[in-house]
This record gives C-alpha cells, sequence and structure tokens, in this order.
C-alpha cells in the first residue's frame, strides 16, 4: 500500500516533469504515449489495484482516478499551449515574409531584340529634334491606302496582300506609312517624326517572310525640303544601327504611290569589304522605299503643296533587326521561345 502512495507521487512528479520539458507538438506526443497511452505507465498503476484488499481499493480508487483525470487536464493545457505558440510562430513567419526577396537562380527576363533597336533608332531620332508616333493597325481604307494616292482601282493595292476584317473598309494596316497620314491630318506645320509598329501582310511564311512584321517610318514636311535632307537622315540612321561612323548607300528610281520621285535605298554592306552571305556577294543590302512626298498626298491631308514639302521613307524593322544580330528565321522572332531571347540581355 505504501508503496502504491510511493508509486503515485512519483508518476506525478515524472509525468509534470516531462510534460513541462516538452516543446514540440512531437515530444509531447510521446509523453502521452509512455504516461496516458494503453500501454502507458498509467495503466500499470491501475492494474496494480487488484492486489489490494477490499479496504484499500475504497482509499486508491478514487485516488488513482483523480490521478489519470488531473494528468490528462494537465497534459491538454500543455498541447493547447504548444499549438498556440506553433500558430504564433506560422503568423510572424507571414508577417516577416519579405516580398521583394527573391531567388538569385530565378529566371530574369530580357529586352526583345526589337526593343533594343526600337530604343536606339528612336534615341537618333529624338537628338535630332523628331517626335516619336504610333499609328493604329487596325486601320480603314483611307488612311492606309487612299490617301496615300492609292486609289480603290490602283494596282498597288495588289502589290500588299491584305488582311480585310469583317468590319466594313477596316484592314489591319499593310505598313506604317499610315502614320504619315494621321499626322499630317493635325495640320501642326512644319513637322518631323519617327514611328515604328507592326505591320500585316496576308501571305504564307517561311524563314524570310511572317505575316506580321514590324516597320520603321520617318516623315518630315517643311519648306525646301529635298532629296539631300532625306539621304542624310537615311545615313545618320543607318551608321547608328551598325555603329559605323561611315556607312555608304546607293539610291535606285522605285515606284511608290505616295512619293515622287520615289527612290530604293540599298545600304554598304555593314559586315563585309568584298562580298559575304549577307549581302549575296553583291556588297550591297536593300533597305526600303522612300522619296519626296507626293503632292496629292499633301493635298488629301490638306497641307499646300506649293509651299511646303517633305520627305519620307519606311524600313523593314525586321529586317534590320535580323541582318543587325544574324537572326537567320524570322519565325524566331514573334516565337516566344526563351532560348531565343534569352540571348538578348
Ligand atoms: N510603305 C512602303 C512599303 O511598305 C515603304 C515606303 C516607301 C515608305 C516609300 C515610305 C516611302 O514612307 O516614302 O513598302
Amino acid at each position: 500500500m505504501q508503496d502504491l502512495n510511493g508509486a503515485i507521487i512519483s508518476f506525478k512528479a515524472d509525468f509534470l516533469n516531462e510534460l513541462n520539458a516538452a516543446d514540440s507538438e512531437k515530444s509531447l506526443d510521446q509523453v502521452r504515449i509512455s504516461f496516458l497511452g494503453r500501454s502507458g505507465k498509467i495503466v500499470e498503476l491501475m492494474n496494480s489495484i487488484k492486489e489490494l484488499s477490499a479496504e484499500d481499493k475504497k482509499i486508491f480508487g478514487p485516488l488513482l482516478n483523480e490521478l489519470k483525470k488531473s494528468c490528462e487536464e494537465a497534459f491538454e493545457q500543455k498541447k493547447k499551449l504548444i499549438e498556440d505558440l506553433t500558430l504564433k510562430a506560422a503568423g510572424t513567419k507571414k508577417e516577416s515574409f519579405d516580398v521583394t526577396s527573391y531567388k538569385t537562380n530565378q529566371l530574369k527576363g530580357s529586352l526583345h531584340p526589337y526593343t533594343h533597336v526600337k530604343e536606339q533608332i528612336e534615341n537618333v531620332f529624338i537628338s535630332m529634334g523628331y517626335k516619336i508616333v504610333e499609328g493604329p493597325e487596325l486601320e480603314d481604307d483611307y488612311h492606309n491606302f487612299g490617301a496615300l494616292n492609292i486609289p480603290s482601282d490602283h494596282p498597288a493595292r495588289d502589290i500588299q496582300d491584305t488582311f480585310w476584317l469583317d468590319l466594313p473598309g477596316k484592314l489591319m494596316r499593310t505598313h506604317t506609312s499610315n502614320a504619315q497620314v494621321h499626322v499630317m491630318e493635325l495640320g501642326k506645320l512644319p513637322l518631323a517624326v519617327f514611328s515604328t509598329g507592326r505591320c500585316y501582310r496576308n501571305e504564307a511564311t517561311d524563314a524570310s517572310h511572317d505575316f506580321v512584321f514590324m516597320q520603321a517610318e520617318c516623315l518630315v514636311i517643311d519648306k525646301n525640303i529635298s532629296l539631300a535632307n532625306l539621304f542624310a537622315t537615311i545615313k545618320v540612321l543607318l551608321q547608328a544601327i551598325f555603329e559605323r561612323d561611315n556607312l555608304n548607300i546607293r539610291v535606285r528610281p522605285g515606284y511608290f504611290p505616295f512619293v515622287e520621285p520615289g527612290i530604293e535605298v540599298d545600304m554598304e554592306c555593314p559586315f563585309c569589304k568584298a562580298g559575304c552571305s549577307v549581302c549575296k556577294k553583291t556588297r550591297w543590302i536593300e533597305m526600303g522605299g522612300s522619296g519626296l512626298v507626293h503632292p496629292n498626298v499633301l493635298k488629301s491631308c490638306g497641307i499646300d503643296s506649293d509651299e511646303y514639302s517633305g520627305f519620307a521613307f519606311g524600313f523593314g524593322l525586321t529586317r534590320l533587326v535580323m541582318l543587325k544580330y544574324g537572326i537567320n528565321d524570322v519565325r524566331l522572332l514573334n516565337s516566344g521561345k526563351l532560348e531565343f531571347l534569352e540571348q538578348f540581355k
């Protein structure tokens, strides 16, 4: 009997010791198993009552029940405490989460080659006092063709395979020259603008053709504008793109309904001295169309063609980007492929 009394006292002392020491859900569970579980120490104590006399059973029975109950209560209290602490710790973790932190091996974005070249050229034009403008990609017949001296029965419409929309008279612009019309319509003269953007042509795609591509357009309207201004501007632009002090250009007559005279511009190959695969051994690379703005275009936009004249040119920006970076398949530019894009940091 005395033994049982001592066992109860030391059971309680051990239990409380270990309960106090438990500092995690795991160690708490171990305390439960070893003291209060089905084969824990409390069961041993309970079983020992069988050997007692009927009188002692009356004393120790309630004592043991009381012991079990108080231990279980103490256990539940401690369990709640540990759960609260765990929750609080998780909360603190959330509160101190640093949204600006990032993993160093995370993928970093890069500028598209179009953006690199576009920004480079725009800076050149801004430094010469030009304004950067944008024309709409979804356009109407008049701004894409009519005002540019391309009436509805004009064969030049067949040169550019157009994506006509279901909306009457609406199309996806075939060139950035539509931006010229929008700017001239504003009626603020003199003007010097530069514009880049997507153009669309309904044609099959291959390594050098895509149905969507980028063009760059320049327009200057002032008094006494001549071809000399046009050629000088083109030279400045090409030299900036290819980072050369002197890059020659060559001009040939060309037909574009919105300029007179119309001129095709070739640039000296920036990659070789005696002919290479880029210039197909000719030393010259075709750049685009240009000329002096046709009086009919000036008239359509309400500009007096006796007082004002202007020059314009339009280049394939896609082509320039491909040349500059040695890209051999135009489809890569719109592919969204990371292996391709990551090269242009
Ligand atoms: N818009 C023409 C095209 O897409 C290119 C062009 C030629 C633009 C002559 C011009 C220009 O501004 O004067 O083929």
